[in-house]
């Protein structure tokens, strides 16, 4: 199944490194972030587990639940978890989903047959308070995600869900923001009232708000 922004992603009941979990429930009014890698017991998803546990503290401080995947049995999450933290010096310290009946992947299309029939690609999934996808991206096995990317981007659409403004390309905490081409300049005017550089009528420049 596709599941495009905007649309509520799929609810679902399934064994976690955590306990039984159902979703949508679990996630309450927070934001959260489900994850798939492909393997147990493989280079690059050891080394992208370490990182998402060593980031628990920025996820946790922009009320984001974090949800690891794989088709691997709950055993080989709990038994993989010693290898990640011997070698990476962080312990997964957020659930991981076990799947090996295939049903949350398939929820999510998180198998894409033309890279491989039994493994799960790289997926991100980021969820709104709404339960509505904000974002999702596709990695191969190859190449290790940037979760400092993700927070980023999290950043950019916590901001847009308050305040009318979008990020620039390459845009990080604290630098100047867009206001959205839907608001006016009169609207401007009550919203930001500190000013704003208008560098062409479609490209106004305003201090982060809230900084
Ligand atoms: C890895 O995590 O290193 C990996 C997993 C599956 C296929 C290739 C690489």
């Amino acid at each position: 199944m596709t599941i495009r922004l905007g649309d509520v992603v799929p609810d679902f009941t399934a064994e976690t490194t955590e306990g039984p979990i159902r979703f949508h429930e679990w996630l309450g009014d927070s934001w959260g972030v489900l994850f798939s890698h492909p393997k147990n017991f493989t280079p690059v998803c050891t080394t992208e587990l370490g990182q998402v546990a060593r980031l628990k503290p920025e996820f946790d401080r922009r009320h984001v639940k974090v949800i690891g995947l794989s088709v691997d049995p709950l055993d080989a999450h709990e038994k993989w978890a010693e290898d990640i933290a011997e070698t990476q010096g962080y312990a997964p310290n957020f659930p991981l989903i076990a799947d090996p009946d295939r049903t949350v992947s398939g929820l999510y299309d998180m198998i894409h047959p033309n890279a491989s029939d039994t493994m799960t690609v790289r997926s991100v999934f980021v969820v709104g308070p709404d339960k509505k996808l904000k974002l999702s991206l596709t990695y191969p096995a190859s190449a290790g995600r940037n979760f400092d990317e993700i927070l980023r981007v999290i950043d950019s659409l916590q901001l847009t869900a308050q305040h009318a403004v979008a990020t620039p390309a390459n845009w990080k905490d604290g630098e100047d923001v867009i206001i959205v081409p839907s608001v006016s300049d009169e609207a401007a005017k009550e919203k930001f009232p500190g000013g704003w550089k208008t560098l062409k009528p479609y490209l106004r420049l305003v201090p982060q708000p809230g900084k």
